[in-house]
């Protein structure tokens, strides 16, 4: 098997406050894969995909014991050497395409000074290069768009344009938070058949982040939940969705059952709050139903949770 593009082991992410928002998390994205990570508000989601990106504020510290990106070492390196890094290796799909333009320039402007880095090449060549980018996810009269600016386009069009704008730093990985949140169901669905053509097309592999269950189950390879910091299980889609095994994983499931594997489910909420992470013991303890004397006590350790050798669970309940 060829080298994971991703691969982090033990990361830890603070934003400077005592409770780390990320932690202790392994995550391994293999070629071509497209990866999931569902977990309610606040469970630290953005904030790994942002310690990826290399897009945390400067006072964010991160740590772990091994956090490689498309062959590359990025834990401890400096930033400069960083952005260098990571510059090529991941680019990142936000929410709101909107906010990913400037409302002052045209599209071309803005995609051709995305280019910088090809310093040899001339503009005619970074706009052809942009042209076939724009082909590529499907936008039609790409050389008509050059000359538009955001507004002009809807926002289903417009977060094609920024995948083709990912696309042009031809990243080994894509990350994308949210990335239909803010689109209607048509548009979000046309967005998601984009995304997983893209991994044959453009051989990049992707982590999605998403609140939107049905949208991790129609393009997902594997998923990983998250919650308080932490991923709490993780297995191929179909295991995921169907035999979850980690009581907050049920319990994000349970709300809406009908409409899981294939509908258009948007993650429920679960009463109680979301503990800070780092007590001792489970950290759903509080909220879950199985809760014992152990679960209050010891961290649960991390079991293969089914005969499912992908599947695990974070859970004292979980025996291998
Ligand atoms: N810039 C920041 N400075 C300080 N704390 C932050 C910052 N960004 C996020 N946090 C905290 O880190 C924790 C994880 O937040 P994060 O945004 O990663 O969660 P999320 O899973 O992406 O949530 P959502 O689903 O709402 O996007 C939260 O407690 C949040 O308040
Ligand atoms: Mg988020």
């Amino acid at each position: 098997m060829s080298a994971p593009v991703l691969e982090i082991h033990n990361v830890s992410v603070s934003y400077g406050g005592v409770v780390p928002a990320v932690v202790g998390v392994d995550l391994t994205v293999g070629p071509g894969e497209i990866v999931g990570i569902i977990g309610e508000s606040g469970s630290g989601k953005s904030t790994l995909a942002h310690s990826i990106l290399g897009l945390l504020p400067k006072a964010a510290r991160v740590r772990g014991d091994r956090f490689v990106l498309a062959g590359n070492t990025i834990l401890d390196a400096d930033r400069t050497t960083l952005s260098v890094l990571r510059g090529p290796s991941a680019a990142m799909i936000f929410q709101n395409p909107m906010a990913a333009f400037s409302p002052i320039h045209t599209l071309g402007k803005q995609l051709v000074d995305l280019l910088w880095r090809d310093r040899d090449q001339t503009v005619a060549t970074k706009r052809e290069r942009i042209i076939a980018a724009l082909k590529q996810v499907g936008i039609p009269d790409p050389m008509g768009k050059l000359d538009a600016y955001p507004f002009q386009l809807s926002g289903g069009m417009l977060q094609r344009v920024a995948i083709a704008a990912a696309l042009l730093m031809r990243p080994a990985l894509l990350v994308a938070d949210e990335p239909t949140t803010a689109l209607d169901v048509t548009m979000e669905a046309q967005i998601l058949h984009l995304m997983r053509s893209l991994r044959k097309t453009a051989g990049v592999s992707i982590l999605i982040i998403s609140h939107h269950l049905g949208v991790i189950a129609e393009i997902c390879d594997r998923v990983a939940v998250m919650y308080a910091g932490q991923i709490v299980e993780e297995g191929a889609v179909e295991t995921i969705f169907s035999d979850p095994r980690h009581p907050y994983t049920q319990a994000l499931f349970a709300c809406e059952p009908a409409l899981i594997p294939t509908g258009v489910g948007r993650l429920p909420v679960i009463a109680g709050e979301v503990p800070r992470p780092g007590g001792t013991g489970c950290d759903f303890a509080g909220r879950c139903r199985f809760t014992e004397e152990r679960c209050l006590t010891l961290s649960p350790p991390w079991v293969s949770a089914s005969a499912d050798p992908r599947h695990h669970a974070r859970c004292h309940r979980s025996k291998p």
